[in-house]
């Protein structure tokens, strides 16, 4: 059999180094000794947004984007949308394996009798401007929340790991439906526990005056599939943020707080609010052509098109076109849709997308949907922070957990100025005859 290893010839020297290969990978710190004079820190890679490094080993979530592939722990994430529920999913990210019924039921409880939030909180939110940015308020309060738990910082100990995985699931809808009613001026709705997860979020964002609020199933049972879709992407930006504020040993909660910064931003879990923006930008099927050559030309990107890992149909995309479906049957057709549709069908069409591979993601039909429950689009990014939470969870209790884990802490290519010295010092160096460069 060929020996899993690799040898590199270095032309600087004309030495050979035999490189282990494991799991399809070489470790970066094996190009250490290879040196241009035999001494020195030697070869680094240089790879500025980790186009092709792996961070970690996880047994999580297997992608191929070549082959339009998403799994949790195994299993494809089709079928856990289509059988499946959050509560169940994030159980099934965390522990590895899905719950008995006993497990499951233990579980939901747990995370039911969690939603609350210490009354503080409130007064918190209410010190945000009128206009603040729900997911501003997210990061902030989820981040706030660790000054309520000290005992967060015991990431050690298994129980206080499990209850903070408990506490921030269950509260980051809480937290969410909080800011969106700031924004509004409506006042606060408190969790509902005979509700399903996805059920109380709908009550906390519109509850008004009724005793018992009552969630549409359809729109329920789409929500609960859309934050299936969302709850674990491997090592995306924000999990990456997440293992790496992580790995300093920040409590889950500030870790959280970062992840969800991350996922703020436009090229990530903004995404889909740019989304909607760019569909009312266009406004018509009739414009869409002229807007596809408007990115072609190189003006613009065509928001929710295009994945660093995908290059080919995002598979969430596909599931959530149904989901789509089922939610316009009941809150009425959207224009936007009808724009989307036309969208896609002109992109996939065009050379540029096809030479560039780029299909629609996860983020091009969420909004829509978002949208059509009735969620204004600065929520959008809210709802993915939400969903993805448990798999931030996970991926941050894996990374305390490997042991081959440290401090990240990347290396960097210096392309600075060589010393120098300040005007005085240099005047002193070149009357004592020293070098002054
Ligand atoms: N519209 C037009 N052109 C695009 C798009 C797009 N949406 N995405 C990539 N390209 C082009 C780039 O211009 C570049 O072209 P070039 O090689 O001719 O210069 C090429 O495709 C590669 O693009 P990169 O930016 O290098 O690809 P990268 O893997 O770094 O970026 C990203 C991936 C950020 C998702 C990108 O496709 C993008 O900006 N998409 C729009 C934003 C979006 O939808 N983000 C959501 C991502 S999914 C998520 O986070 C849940």
């Amino acid at each position: 059999m060929a020996e899993e290893t690799l040898t590199i010839t270095d032309n600087r020297t004309g030495r050979r180094y035999d490189v282990p290969i494991r799991n399809g990978a070489i470790a970066a710190t094996d190009l250490q000794k290879i040196t241009s004079n035999g001494s020195g820190s030697g070869l680094l890679s240089y790879d500025p947004a980790f186009l092709n490094t792996a961070s970690c080993r996880s047994a999580i979530t297997f992608i191929d984007g070549e082959r339009s592939i998403l799994r949790y722990r195994g299993y494809p994430v089709e079928e856990l949308a289509e059988r499946s529920s959050f509560l169940e999913v994030a159980y099934l990210l965390i522990h590895g394996e899905l719950p008995d019924p006993t497990q499951h039921g233990q579980w939901v409880d747990a995370i039911t009798h969690h939603t609350l939030l210490h009354e503080n909180i409130k007064k918190l939110i209410d010190g945000f401007h009128h206009d603040a940015h729900p997911m501003g308020i997210l990061v902030g309060t989820v981040g706030a929340l660790s000054t309520f738990y000290p005992d967060a910082k015991d990431i050690f100990n298994e129980a206080s790991r499990r209850l903070q995985i408990l506490r921030l699931i269950a509260k980051m809808p809480t937290l969410a439906a909080f800011a969106a009613r700031h924004a509004v001026g409506m006042p606060y709705a408190y969790p509902d526990n005979d509700l399903s997860y996805a059920g109380n979020f709908l009550n906390m964002m519109w509850k008004a005056t009724e005793l018992k609020y009552e969630p549409n199933p359809v729109l329920e049972r789409a929500l609960d599939i859309l934050l299936i879709l969302h709850a674990d992407h491997e090592q995306n930006c924000s999990t990456n943020v997440m293992r790496a504020v992580g790995s300093a040993h920040a409590d889950p909660f500030s870790a959280t707080a970062a992840a969800a910064a991350a996922l703020y931003g436009p090229l990530h879990g903004g995404a889909n609010e740019q989304v909607l923006r760019m569909l009312k930008e266009i406004g018509s099927v009739s414009r869409v052509s002229e807007y596809v050559k408007r990115v072609r030309s190189g003006e613009l990107r065509l928001m929710g098109f295009g994945h660093r890992v995908y290059k080919n149909y995002d598979p969430r995309a596909q599931i959530i076109k149904k989901v789509a479906d089922d939610v316009l049957a009941v809150t009425g057709r959207s224009p936007l849709l009808d724009i989307a549709l036309e969208l896609e069908r002109v992109a996939l069409a065009d050379d540029y997308f096809i030479k560039h591979r780029l299909y629609p993601n996860v983020d091009f039909y969420s909004g829509i949907i978002y949208s059509a429950i009735g969620f204004p689009v600065e929520m959008f990014p809210v709802l993915f922070a939400i969903g993805r939470t448990p798999g931030w969870l996970a991926q941050w209790q894996e990374g305390l957990l490997d042991p081959e884990q440290k401090i990240a802490r990347p290396r960097q290519v210096y392309t600075g100025s060589p010393e120098r010295h300040l005007p005085g010092i240099r005047a002193a160096k070149a009357e004592a005859g020293t070098s002054a460069s």
